[in-house]
């Protein structure tokens, strides 16, 4: 592929950096100051335009290019390189009051209204038909534009609860896509076990979201239902990547993706793009995303966000187009760069409950923590802090008043020749699955825990060890890893199973967490109970489970001492060959097993059926210590990551912190050779 001029090749020298910009909402006489300034910052790179759809096309059919053409000059002018987007996320007023069939509705069964954003359903043909149209006017005026290096898709998929919409076209298309997923309504009932509460349906007309239902609606069917909704999502963003590939040969295609989105299968809606960029708020996601288990540490990290938090983002959305060995979260050969942070914040937000100054310091510290979690480019949002509208209260580079905010400083003080590119070296893979997470958080069975909590305990505790992690899809190629981490995996398939234990034959040590291959594809219990197809390779089956209320601890012993463990407990009935590491202590699971052990091949296969951060911990450490892995004790809030060579030493507190007896002072990094 032939790249424009000036174009970052797959060999991008060192991290660079971008920013947001919106031409649109500022008088036109500021457009060159400003390039002229980002330049100066050391800015390579400014996204735009995607949310402009009412400026690009005032009247239907009456496209106004002018201001786009003059903006897109204006940063060429300073050598920046523009990022475009399709401005689907905001359909303006006159299509709405057109076609009012394609706003979504909510799971309360009401229309959501236009005046804000991402107003419409993905599985709108009306809509869809719009959004090809669109696409298909600015990627035939810039597309070839040499300014223009790459695209981003509409902007942020599934923001404001908008992944799944419960009524008009997206009603409308279900049965017919549960038809071609099942055939016969036979087959349908039967997946679903509707004989359940006679909820067999006779014939497709019957069938509908599963909104509004007396008590839970059926798992199964909200299991589908997610499904049919991922797949509405993947079929739109199909759509413009065909066209921008069409009209805009050689430019990357990408995605901004957001902090723990759970409505849709990443893996399946990013497919086509070259590679993924998310959208990082590291204050906003602790006070607003954190899982159950961070509600003691939102004070701590009130001003830097959570070290793991972000670290897990970073490295899910580096693995989301992993399947090139070698090539994590690069689209393919010749692919400009990539994964990116489209958005890091660089001041404070407007969205969480509380959104306090970050930390100084905290800028740069998490511009250099994106480069070393494998990002080749870090844009910030915004340029100028907004004067009209939502978003008032939200900081950019740029205050109201065009001064310079704090972050700018710490941007401007980046050695970015400091961060080279290279790979992540992870010999730790830690599995995840948009469909597992669905079921799991259809019944999570215990308020303390969810799924991005449990899985989180183990990231955690891995990254506490000083490991690197790659985050994969729990059917990705797994060859070459020294440890697989399963936190969460709960649906279990025939082809999945046998896919771990080759790895754990060829040699992985494969941990896996409770509530494990506990699920089918279609939300039932296996054949035989928890483990199923897995049951061979871990040697073992489930005894009881435990949800436990706060106050009702449990307690498992091992090898290492005695830990707490909370929220969830369940014990196993070991078959000869496995060994016990630890039992439970007092209680109902008085003496049964907890945690097992069982050699297969040259690997081993590991279960954990406590949640208890201490237990997890010395499991882990245990594993990668067998399996060669070096561990160490890192103190809470000091990070260690590794990339090109290099390791990126950070403290995340407002206190120093000494590691290997090196000191580092609170909110810093310091890159060091390996
Ligand atoms: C993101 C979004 C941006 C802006 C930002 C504010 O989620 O993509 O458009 O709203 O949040 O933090």
């Amino acid at each position: 592929m032939t790249l424009p001029p000036d174009a970052p090749g797959p060999s991008v020298p060192h991290l660079l950096l971008g920013v947001c910009d919106y031409p649109e909402q500022v008088p036109q006489d500021r457009w060159a100051p400003y390039a002229r300034q980002q330049r100066e910052l050391g800015l390579s790179f400014v996204r735009i335009a995607e949310f402009a759809w009412s400026r690009m096309e005032p009247h239907p059919g009456e496209y106004d290019w002018a201001w786009l053409d003059e903006a897109v000059e204006t940063y060429a002018a300073q050598g920046l390189r523009v990022v475009l987007c399709t401005p689907t996320a905001t359909p303006p007023a006159w299509l709405v009051r057109a076609h009012p069939e394609i706003l979504p509705v909510d799971d309360q069964g009401r229309v959501r209204e236009f005046g804000s954003r991402r107003h419409y359903d993905f599985a709108s043909p009306v809509y869809r038909e719009h959004s090809r149209r669109i696409t298909r006017a600015i990627a035939e005026r810039y597309g070839g534009h040499p300014a223009v290096v790459g695209w981003q898709t509409d902007n942020e998929f599934g923001c404001h609860a908008t992944s799944r919409s419960y009524g008009g076209a997206s009603a409308a298309a279900f049965p017919g896509w549960l038809e071609k997923r099942y055939g016969s309504l036979e087959a349908l009932n039967a997946a679903w076990g509707n004989a359940f509460w006679s909820m067999e349906y006779a014939a497709w007309d019957q069938l509908a979201p599963p909104i509004l239902t007396v008590t839970e609606a059926n798992p199964a069917h909200a299991l589908d239902y997610a499904r049919f909704c991922s797949a509405m999502i993947a079929e739109f963003q199909a759509e413009q990547v065909a066209i921008l590939r069409e009209c805009s040969p050689g430019r990357f295609v990408t995605h901004n993706f957001m902090i723990f989105e759970s409505g849709f299968d990443h893996y399946e809606v990013s497919r086509g793009l070259d590679f993924a960029t998310w959208d990082n708020y590291p204050l906003g996601m602790l006070e607003f995303f954190a899982p159950p288990g961070y509600e003691a540490q939102k004070l701590e990290y009130a001003r830097t966000g959570h070290p793991d938090l972000v670290a897990f983002n970073h490295d899910l959305y580096r693995g989301l187009l992993a399947g090139v060995p070698g090539r994590l979260g690069r689209g393919g050969p010749g692919t400009p760069t990539g994964p990116w942070v489209m958005e890091q914040q660089c001041g404070q937000v407007n969205w969480a409950p509380y959104n306090p100054l970050p930390a100084d310091g905290a800028v740069a510290l998490w511009t250099a923590q994106a480069w070393a979690h494998g990002n080749d480019v870090v844009s910030y949002f915004r340029w100028r802090a907004a004067t009209a509208a939502q978003e008032i209260l939200h900081s950019g580079l740029l205050r109201h008043d065009e001064t310079p905010d704090r972050g700018h400083a710490e941007v401007a003080a980046l050695n970015l020749e400091g961060f080279p590119a290279g790979e992540v070296p992870a010999r730790v893979a830690l599995l995840h699955d948009y469909e597992s997470l669905w079921i799991y958080d259809l019944q999570p069975h215990s308020a303390g825990l969810n799924y991005w909590a449990q899985t989180l305990a183990y990231y955690s505790a891995l990254r506490a060890l000083g490991a690197d992690v790659d985050v994969l899809h729990a059917d990705a190629d797994l060859s070459g890893y020294a440890v697989v981490v399963a936190p969460a995996i709960t649906l279990m398939t025939p082809e999945r199973a046998a896919r771990w234990t080759a790895a754990v034959e060829a040699g992985a040590r494969l941990v896996c967490g409770p509530r494990t291959a506990f699920r089918t594809v279609s939300g039932g219990t296996p054949e035989g109970g928890q483990f199923g197809p897995l049951a061979g390779l871990l040697g073992a089956r489930l005894a009881q489970f435990d949800s436990l209320r706060p106050g009702l601890e449990t307690r498992v012993a091992g090898p290492g001492g005695e830990y707490e463990a909370f929220a969830w407990a369940e014990s196993y009935r070991p078959e000869a060959g496995t060994a016990v590491t630890h039992r439970y202590v007092g209680g109902p699971l008085d003496g049964q097993a907890a945690a097992l052990c069982r050699p297969g091949g040259q690997g081993e296969g590991v279960v954990i059926g406590a949640h208890s951060p201490a237990l997890i911990a010395e499991v882990l450490r245990g594993v990668l210590g067998r399996a060669g892995v070096d561990t160490t004790d890192l103190p809470p809030g000091l990070r260690l990551s590794r990339r090109a060579g290099r390791t990126l030493l950070q403290n995340w507190t407002a206190g120093p912190l000494t590691w290997n007896g090196i000191q580092v002072p609170p909110v810093s990094f310091q890159v060091r050779p390996d």
